[in-house]
């Protein structure tokens, strides 16, 4: 049964709400008269929603919210207020309040706004516990290089700027900017890929920016792109020195101004997309050869996150080695296997020239899986 605060300096006025509820809801309801022993009571006791009031002597709602918050004590409040200042409430909600109701209010309304705070908060909770738990799958390695990268994806993760990720062929650069986006203000919002080298040239600006019906041929109806798409989230830009160079003054306003137009309009639509680009090519280099603009270049690179080779952190191949061989024999069905002390050491001196940790993800899933059913 859920245990419900109401917090009220009208004593009587307090007791009647709560015996209402209990009544009507069948909760567990207790009574503080003063902003302090509410803060009190909802530090100490397991109380899942409290309905305060916002008018009281001393301490009032509003700096109980503003100690709730410092404190980082997450139950769910909702205020009441029996001046029916709507100003009043909607500055309680932005101080953090679940939501608002009315003194005068049926006590019907109230227990089913109760119950609906209490719902919402649950469900969050249940969010971030997946999201951690899901996040304890993602970058493997525990070596000071990536103990380096995973400081700056932290630092980064939270503005709203685009960022850059450098690293060769394999390293991880999508496994980072999937971690950018879990860590990042919305990780509940899309993230959404394009890969610049995989779509063929005519088709990159109508993936990005959407098209309208008719805009060209074959277009029959009306599409929106990818940076509509990831509207709220974070769009991922694959292989960015790929991306040709008619589309790159487009991208390159899309993240100034925060507009894109759809092919075949001229009306330009709000976007608000983190933007996250990388590449395994050299961007200055490219710059140099003509192939890709500086202006673009300038607006991506001022966070950039460069992702080491794996031949320069040999320390993480046993972890991510463990970790491949439990996957692969996941996926097959397999028993559990375990990697000979001698296959490691060959992993971890092998040089990983060509594709980094796919390289060794593909080499044990092919080692795996030929020795399946010898004994070890
Ligand atoms: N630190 C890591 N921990 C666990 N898995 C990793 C790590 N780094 C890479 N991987 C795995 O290696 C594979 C390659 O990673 P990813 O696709 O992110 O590389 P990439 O840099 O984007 O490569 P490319 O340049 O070829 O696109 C993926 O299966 C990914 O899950
Ligand atoms: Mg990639």
């Amino acid at each position: 049964m859920s245990n419900i605060l109401v917090v009220d300096d009208v004593a009587p006025l307090a007791e009647q709400y709560a015996y209402d509820l209990k009544r009507i809801a069948g909760y567990d309801v207790t009574v503080a008269t003063n902003g302090a022993a509410a803060l009190d009571r909802l530090r100490n006791d397991s109380i899942d929603c409290a309905l305060l009031d916002l008018e009281m002597p001393g301490m009032d709602g509003f700096e109980v919210l503003r100690a709730l918050k410092h404190q980082g004590i997450e139950t769910p409040v909702i205020v009441y207020t029996g001046t029916g200042n709507f100003d009043r409430c909607i500055e309680a909600v932005r101080l953090g309040a679940a939501g608002f109701i009315d003194k005068a209010e049926p006590m019907e309304r109230v227990a089913q706004e109760v119950a609906n705070a209490i719902e919402r908060h649950r469900l969050r909770r249940e969010l971030w516990a997946l999201q951690r738990r899901l996040g304890e799958s993602g970058l493997v390695g525990r070596g000071a290089a990536m103990d380096r990268l995973r400081d700056s994806i932290a630092r980064v993760a939270g503005i709203p700027s685009p960022v850059l990720i450098l690293g060769e062929s394999g390293t991880g650069k999508e496994l980072v900017a999937r971690e950018l986006h879990r860590l990042g203000t919305n990780p509940a919002g899309p993230f959404v890929v394009i890969n610049a080298a995989a779509l063929p040239e005519a088709l990159v600006e109508s993936e990005l920016f959407g098209h309208e019906r008719g805009a060209f041929t074959g277009a029959a109806s009306t599409r929106k792109g990818a940076f509509e798409a990831a509207e709220n989230g974070t769009l991922f830009l694959d292989e960015i020195g790929e991306l040709p160079l008619p589309v790159q003054p487009k991208l390159l306003r899309a993240l100034e101004q925060h507009t894109v137009t759809r092919l075949g309009t001229s009306k330009s639509i709000a976007v608000n997309a983190r933007v996250i680009a990388a590449t395994h090519r050299d961007l200055d280099r490219l710059v140099a050869d003509g192939v890709f603009r500086e202006d673009l270049l300038f607006r991506l690179n001022v966070h950039v996150l460069r992702v080491p080779p794996l031949r320069e952190r040999p320390e993480d191949v046993p972890l991510l080695a463990a970790r491949f061989v439990d996957e692969t024999c996941t996926r097959f069905g397999m028993l559990p296997k375990r990697l000979s002390p001698e296959a490691r050491e060959a992993l971890v001196h092998h040089g990983w020239q060509r594709n980094n940790v796919r390289e060794l993800r593909n080499v044990i899933e092919r080692s795996v899986v030929a020795t399946d059913g010898e004994t070890r």
